[in-house]
């Protein structure tokens, strides 16, 4: 599959100018103009380096912003990077998440595969060293992950590094214990992320819905879960009618693919603790109601949340937490052809509700309303789904916050709690009746659109139909679940976000 550099973590209880590395990298804060006290010796043994760039001022030290010296001096390292770490008012442990990735994308660029990470050094002592090491751990992998799988080798003349090695350093040992503890868990939650990221990059004509289920039984395999996929036949014979009209126009049939983690002991069936749900439309054309062609090639990540799923089943078996959990992904690809679903359909759900088709682009709905409903028959603790699901959220939020909608105030602040840990941010939005009252339609239970107006939440809202009176959440990750803007601390294309949010709602529960 991947053609994927890894990154190891160690630690390693040193002094900094002692740290044998390509790339020793520290992190300043805004317009410092001294040399910190604890560089002191690193900046002695560099013959003034530090002191001497800071003294120019040429380095503001905003978020993300890198300064590389060469100094050729005593110290172990070859080369020494500057990460900026902005304010220190603002600063958290999402500041140090980024400024690793930033130094782990930089230590790729120069070829530097032995990098020391000492980027926490001048953080306030409120900080966990746990807390330190599993963001900079999650950084450091989720950095250096760049989807390359149909470039030539050393296409822009660097080598390429196959594998990263990343040392955490601090010169207390309790405290590089306790941050080493703390990498093991991000280094889990990063590489969970990176594997919803390597199959959501995957073109459509590489990843289908029978394709796709072929991939979550590979990773079903790899980390012991159990797997089972649901044809078009038998989805025919569940009636998941929904699912099945939003992929009639594909060659490349629908599926549902069910993993299921249990680390209860003794591993008991029943209630399982939460349903994971996520739209996998392996590409979206719109159907019938065809998108125009400007950027459809983006249309490749309708997958992600589906993908997200994968990656968050196999973390949560690596994490061995003691829950039992349930992975849904309904896939189709959205196509028009003479077999297509239509405008003016009226298709019967698999909750026996009837829905008008009134726009076949709004077809993540569809595929999800049908899984939604068999998640709440398992009478789950909870329901929590991802979805590209709305351009009107991508409207309201922007690239910087998901949309959250929940039918349970308490099931709300847990997803936005382990939102703000993991620097994945939310934002709360509303998905009431008055929006459900918006999807009535004049033929049948509900439409499938209605007008512009609050699109997101009355997309949310015909979703929360579905789940009876089971506690549910839905993420809408429409302008965050991809990006073609290059950062410092992150490639280009397919993000996971989520995969580390509901990592950590599912560590809470
Ligand atoms: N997959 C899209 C939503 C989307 C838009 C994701 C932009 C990422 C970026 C979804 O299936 C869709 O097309 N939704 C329509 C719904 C409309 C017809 C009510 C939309 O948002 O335009
Ligand atoms: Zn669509
Ligand atoms: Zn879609």
């Amino acid at each position: 599959m991947a053609r994927q550099s890894q990154t190891s973590l160690t630690n390693q209880t040193s002094a900094l100018e002692t740290v044998r590395a390509d790339l020793l990298v520290l992190g300043l804060f805004a317009k410092t103009r001294r040399l910190p006290e604890a560089w002191k010796k690193l900046d002695q043994a560099a013959n003034g380096a530090i002191d001497h760039l800071l003294k120019l001022g040429d380095f503001p030290a905003k978020a993300q912003e890198t300064a590389i010296l060469y100094p050729q001096g005593k110290q172990a390292a070859k080369r020494l990077l500057l990460v900026g770490l902005g304010d220190k008012k603002s600063f958290d442990y999402n500041v140090l998440r980024k400024a690793a990735g930033t130094a782990a994308r930089m230590a790729v660029k120069l070829s530097a595969a032995r990098m020391a990470l000492a980027l926490h050094n001048l953080a306030p002592d409120t900080l966990k060293p746990e807390l330190i090491g599993q963001a900079l751990a999650e950084g450091a992998i989720v950095g250096n992950f760049d989807y390359r799988d149909h470039l030539p080798k050393q296409e822009d003349g660097s080598s390429e590094i196959n594998h990263l090695r990343v040392i955490l350093i601090d010169h207390r040992p309790a405290f590089c214990r306790r941050m080493n503890t703390g990498s093991k868990v991000g280094a889990i939650l990063g590489e969970a992320q990176n594997l919803s990221r390597s199959i959501d990059n995957m073109p459509g004509n590489e990843i289908n819905p029978p394709s796709l289920a072929r991939q979550a039984q590979k990773v079903a395999r790899q980390y012991g879960i159990r797997c089972k996929v649901f044809d078009d036949r038998q989805l025919a014979k569940m009636k998941m009618n929904a699912l099945l009209a939003v992929g009639s126009g594909s060659a490349s049939k629908p599926r549902l693919i069910m993993l299921e983690y249990n680390g209860r002991r003794p591993a008991s069936g029943g209630r399982p603790d939460a349903v994971v749900v996520g739209k996998a439309i392996t590409f979206d054309s719109g159907g019938i109601s065809i998108k125009p062609s400007a950027n459809m090639e983006a249309m490749k990540f309708d997958k992600s949340g589906g993908c997200n799923v994968i990656g968050i089943l196999a973390g949560l078996a690596r994490l061995k937490r003691p829950l039992h959990v349930v992975g849904l992904i309904p896939a189709a690809e959205n196509l028009p052809s003479h077999t297509s679903y239509r405008p003016g359909d009226i298709v019967r759900t698999y909750s026996g509700k009837t829905v008008e088709i009134q726009n076949t682009d709004a077809e993540g709905r569809l595929i999800l309303c049908d899984a939604l409903h068999y998640a709440a028959r398992m009478r789950p603790k909870a329901i929590v789904d991802m979805a590209t699901l709305t351009g009107a959220c991508v409207v309201a939020l922007g690239p910087h916050h998901a949309g959250l909608f929940s039918n349970r105030d308490e099931l709300g602040r847990q997803i936005q709690k382990a939102a703000e840990g993991s620097g994945e941010p939310v934002w709360l939005l509303p998905c009431g009746a008055e929006y459900l009252e918006q999807m009535k339609s004049k033929i049948a239970d509900l439409k499938n659109v209605s007008g512009r107006e609050g699109g997101a939440c009355t997309a949310a809202a015909f979703l929360g139909a579905f789940v009876e009176d089971v506690p549910w959440a839905h993420i809408d990750i429409a302008a965050v679940s991809d990006t073609d803007k290059p950062q410092p601390y992150r490639a280009i294309g397919a993000t996971g976000f989520a995969v580390r949010l509901v990592l950590e709602y599912l560590r809470t529960v």
